[in-house]
């Protein structure tokens, strides 16, 4: 009687386990679906908005004493976004121009541009995407993370530290 009754428990253990653990699947799944708001997609974005970026608002243009080159920023918020503590909201766009020579008629050297893209991009450095281009602003040398470079450095090297990685006052 004793030795059926073990076998029962025992039998009833094994039977029990995977319906419980099948039941708190279920029950930690639609709390979770309950829970979850889906991520903001992120801001990708088109060479061909960067088009028009002389009619954005010019922010800076000023010659870089140390490297000769005339620089021009252009600033683009999204639509109805504010710079909250001196940090940009997602889809902000900046271009920085830099010229061959001291002068701002002097050729266009390149360009180089942070794009917010927020979401779940690039958390090293706050959403944001760095974007190398030629001189035609739509031709992209390279764009991505923390590893994106111009003249053997990362743009983080130089930009980290600075509050949202953003090293000018634009505001
Ligand atoms: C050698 C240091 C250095 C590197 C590398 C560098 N930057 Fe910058 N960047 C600066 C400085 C300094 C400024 C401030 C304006 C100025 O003096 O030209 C600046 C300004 C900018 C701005 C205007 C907004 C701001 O932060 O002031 C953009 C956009 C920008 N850089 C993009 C890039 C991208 C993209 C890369 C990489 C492809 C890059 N930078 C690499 C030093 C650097």
């Amino acid at each position: 009687m004793i030795i059926t009754l073990q076998k029962l428990f025992t039998c009833s253990k094994i039977y029990l386990f995977p319906v419980l653990l099948v039941s708190a699947l279920f029950t930690s799944c639609s709390n979770d679906a309950v829970n979850i708001t889906p991520p903001k997609p992120e801001f990708i974005l088109n060479t061909d908005d960067l088009k028009d970026f002389k009619s954005w608002p010019l922010k800076a243009s000023f010659l870089s004493v140390k490297n000769n080159q005339w620089r021009k920023i252009y600033l683009k918020l999204p639509e109805g976004g504010t710079v909250v503590d001196g940090v940009y909201p997602q889809g902000t766009v900046i271009v920085k121009e830099i010229h061959s020579g001291v002068n701002i008629t002097d050729t266009i050297l390149r360009y180089q541009v942070m794009s917010k893209r927020g979401g779940e991009a690039n958390p090293k450095s706050d959403g944001w995407e760095w974007i190398l281009t030629k001189n035609d602003i739509t031709k992209v040398v390279s764009r991505g993370g923390n590893q994106t470079m111009v003249n053997g450095k990362t743009c983080v090297s130089c930009h980290l530290g600075k509050k949202d990685w953003v090293i000018s006052t634009l505001q």
